[in-house]
C-alpha cells in the first residue's frame, strides 16, 4: 500500500469558539513542540477578528491549558493565519483560497456545529479548496442512523471516506487504543477472553459535573448520543474484537465493526435512563425535559468468542468521582470452600484519572484460617507530563493520512443501528441526586451479576 501524502495545511473552522480554545491551540503547540507540524495552520470564523487576535487568544488558551512553551509557540504564531467571514459568503472561501497559496492538499476540520458542515463543504468545493485535501469532523455523527447517512452523503459529495477522518478523542486517548495492543501482547490475557471464562464486563464513565453551561446542545443529545453511542462503544470494541489479520487501519477496523454487528439493537428493557435534579433549572434546559444525565446500559455480542456473556455501560454526569473504568469478571472456579464468600477473580482497567491495570483475586485473610478475601495487585502510572493527549494525536494522525484511530462510516451507522430504538421510545427519566450514582432503578433493572463496582479518583 503507498504511503498517503501529508496534508500542506491545516484549516480550521470554528477558530475562535470553545473546542478551539480548549483543546485546538494546545495541541497545536504540542505538535510543534514535538516535531509534528510545520505548514501553515490557517482559522477560520466569523467573530470581526484580525490576526493578532486570534494570536492573542491562543495565547491565552495554551496558558491555561497545560502551559505555553514560548519557542514552540512563537513557531505557532508563525504558521497562523486568519481568515475572518460568514460560511454561508462565497468570498470568505475566496480568501481561504488566496491565504492556503501554493498547498495543494489542505486537511479542513470542521470544529463547528453539525448544520454547518454541509455548506462549508460546499463553498470549499466551490472555491477550489478540496481537491487533494483531507476533511476532519467531531462528533457527534448526526443524531440518529438516518442523520447520519444524511450527513455522510454530504460529505461524499466532495470528499471520499478515506479522505474523511471522524475524531473519537476516545480513541486517541493513550489508554485506549493500548488495550488492543495489552489484550494481543499478553499471552496470559487472551485464553481466557471469551464467553467461558469470562462471567461480565462494566464499563463505566463517571462524570462528578453537570451540563457545565452546555444546556441547550445537551438538551439535543443526552447521555446516550453524548458518550455511549460513540466514546464507550469504541471501548467496548477496543476490550472484544478479535485479533485482526494484520495492523493496518482497514485490517483492525474490520474487526470492530464486525463486533457492531453481532449486538442486538437496545430495547427498552435493556436501558435505564436517569436525570439529575437540578438539570430542568440548567441554562437552555427546557422546564419538562426528558433528557437522560445518565444512562445504563445492557447489551449482548451475538458472537463464538461473546455469546451469552452480559456487557454493561454505564454513563453520567453528577455522579460521585470523574472517572472512566472497565471491569471484567471471570466466572469462579469449582470449589470445595463452601463456607467462604467467594469472589469472581477480576481486570480492571482504569482510563482516568489515573491509568490503572489491576487484578482482584481470592487470598485467605492473614491471621485467620476461614475468611478470604479479594485482593487486587495494582499496576498503575500518571499519564507521562509530556504524554500526547488525544487531540494532539488525532490531528497528527489525520494529517499524516492514518485512519486507524477514526471511526468508520460503517461502524458509526451500526452503533446508531444499536441505539436508534431507546433513542426513540421515549423512555422513563428516573430523577437522581446530585453525587450519587444514579437512579436506583438501575441496581434493578440493569445491573451486573455481582453489582456494579464504582470507580474512585485515586485509581483505587
Ligand atoms: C465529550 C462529551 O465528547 O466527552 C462530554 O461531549 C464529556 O459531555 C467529554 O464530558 C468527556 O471527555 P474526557 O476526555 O474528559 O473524558
Amino acid at each position: 500500500m503507498t504511503t498517503p501524502a501529508p496534508s500542506d495545511a491545516l484549516v480550521f473552522f470554528g477558530a475562535t469558539g470553545d473546542l478551539a480554545y480548549k483543546k485546538i491551540f494546545p495541541s497545536l503547540q504540542a505538535m510543534v513542540k514535538h516535531g509534528r507540524l510545520d505548514v501553515p495552520v490557517i482559522g477560520v470564523a466569523k467573530a470581526g477578528w484580525n490576526l493578532d487576535q486570534l494570536k492573542a487568544r491562543a495565547r491565552d488558551s495554551v496558558e491555561n491549558h497545560g502551559g505555553i512553551d514560548p519557542p514552540s509557540f512563537e513557531k505557532l504564531c508563525g504558521l497562523l493565519r486568519y481568515v475572518d467571514g460568514d460560511y454561508n459568503d462565497a468570498s470568505t472561501f475566496q480568501e481561504l483560497r488566496k491565504q492556503l497559496n501554493s498547498a495543494q492538499r489542505p486537511a479542513h476540520y470542521l470544529a463547528i456545529p453539525p448544520v454547518m458542515f454541509g455548506p462549508v463543504v460546499e463553498q470549499l468545493k466551490k472555491a477550489g479548496c478540496t481537491s487533494g485535501g483531507r476533511v476532519i469532523i467531531e462528533k457527534p455523527f448526526g443524531r440518529d442512523l438516518a442523520s447520519a447517512l444524511k450527513l455522510n452523503a454530504i460529505l461524499l459529495e466532495t470528499f471520499d471516506e478515506r479522505s474523511i477522518f471522524r475524531i473519537d478523542h476516545y480513541l486517541g486517548k493513550a489508554p485506549v487504543h493500548n488495550m488492543v495492543f495489552f489484550r494481543f501482547a499478553n499471552s496470559f490475557l487472551e485464553p481466557i477472553w471469551d464467553r467461558d471464562n469470562v462471567e461480565s464486563l462494566q464499563i463505566t464513565m463517571a462524570e462528578d459535573f453537570g451540563v457545565q453551561g452546555r444546556g441547550a446542545i445537551y438538551e439535543e443529545m443526552g447521555a446516550i448520543r453524548d458518550v455511549v453511542q460513540n466514546h464507550l462503544f469504541q471501548v467496548l470494541l477496543n476490550l472484544t474484537m478479535e485479533p485482526p489479520v494484520r495492523t493496518d487501519s482497514e485490517s483492525i477496523r474490520d474487526e470492530k465493526v464486525q463486533v457492531l454487528r453481532a449486538i442486538q439493537s437496545l430495547d427498552a428493557q435493556s436501558v435505564v435512563r436517569g436525570q439529575f435534579r437540578g438539570y430542568r433549572e440548567e441554562k437552555g434546559v427546557a422546564a419538562d425535559s426528558h433528557v437522560e444525565t445518565f444512562a445504563a446500559v445492557k447489551l449482548e455480542i451475538d458472537s463464538w468468542r461473546w455469546q451469552g456473556v452480559p456487557f454493561y455501560i454505564r454513563a453520567g454526569k453528577h455522579l460521585p468521582v470523574t472517572s472512566t473504568e472497565i471491569v471484567v469478571r471471570l466466572r469462579k472456579p469449582p470449589t470445595m470452600y463452601k463456607g467462604y464468600d467467594l469472589k469472581s477473580n477480576y481486570f480492571r482497567f482504569q482510563i482516568s484519572p489515573e491509568i490503572v491495570f489491576a487484578v482482584g483475586m481470592m487470598a485467605i485473610t492473614p491471621g485467620t484460617e476461614k475468611t478470604g478475601a479479594c485482593v487486587e495487585t495494582v499496576a498503575s502510572r500518571h499519564p507521562a507530563p509530556d504524554e500526547m493527549d488525544a487531540y494532539e494525536r488525532l490531528l497528527g494522525d489525520a494529517m499524516r493520512g492514518d485512519p486507524t484511530l477514526f471511526a468508520r462510516e460503517d461502524s458509526v451507522e451500526e452503533a446508531w443501528r444499536i441505539v436508534d430504538p431507546v433513542l426513540k421510545a421515549d423512555l422513563p427519566v428516573y430523577e437522581y441526586e446530585p453525587g450519587t450514582w444514579g437512579p436506583k432503578e438501575v441496581d434493578q433493572l440493569v445491573c451486573p451479576p455481582g453489582g456494579w463496582q464504582n470507580p474512585t479518583m485515586n485509581g483505587g
